[in-house]
């Protein structure tokens, strides 16, 4: 291992990677009135067999320890009409733990903890196991169900602002080939 401090500062860090577009999921758990919750963009697909997600959960977070004490958790990948979600489970409206499922279409499928019904796509799932950084908990679930709503356009986030991603207009072959003339 190279043993240097980076000459990276967390500004740089940040605007370097605000950049990308990355997708949006509220990770969700407990039960009635211990529900919490996060948004999240570290949230990624791990394994298709057996189905695992992986989490990445800021030590500091006040979900973190109901998804330990339950075991369990959702990952809710949200549509471009959840942006109010995103920014409710950000904690920018300043509404904390289970206040914030008033909000949103919320069910329960094999593990219990909420999940929402209308996401794009959501994943129930038993935490597997979890791997701790000095600032974050990786946290792998086990994918015991999952629900699409495929129609739906997606929640993305990028340069600081949640926004809906449009598809590239693709080339016709005429265009592409009057291109390709010249
Ligand atoms: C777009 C976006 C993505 C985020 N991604 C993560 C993430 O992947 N992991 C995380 O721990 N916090 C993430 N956060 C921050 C949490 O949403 C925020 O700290 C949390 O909701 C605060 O909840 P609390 O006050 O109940 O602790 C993200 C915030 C936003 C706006």
């Amino acid at each position: 291992m190279i043993d240097q401090k980076s000459t990276v500062d967390a500004m740089q860090f940040r605007m370097a990677m605000r950049l990308p577009a990355t997708a949006v999921t509220v990770i969700a758990t407990g039960t009635d009135d211990d529900r919490n919750g996060l948004t999240a963009s570290a949230v990624c697909s791990l394994s298709d067999s057996p189905p695992m997600i992986l989490a990445c959960v800021n030590l500091k977070n006040s979900a973190l320890s109901t998804i330990r004490a339950r075991k369990a958790f959702s990952a809710n990948f949200l549509t471009a009409q959840q942006a109010s979600v995103a920014e409710l489970f950000a904690g920018r409206t300043r509404i904390y733990g289970a206040m914030r499922f008033s909000e949103g279409a919320w069910t329960t499928l094999f593990t219990g903890v909420p999940v929402l019904s209308n996401a794009l796509a959501a994943f129930d799932c038993v935490l597997e196991c979890e791997y701790e950084s000095p600032t974050h908990a990786m946290l792998v679930g086990r994918v015991m169900s999952v629900l699409q709503n495929s129609d739906s356009p997606e929640l993305v986030y990028r340069r600081g602002e949640f926004c809906r991603s449009v598809p590239l207009p693709m080339p016709t072959e005429q265009g592409s080939s009057s291109q390709a003339a010249g």
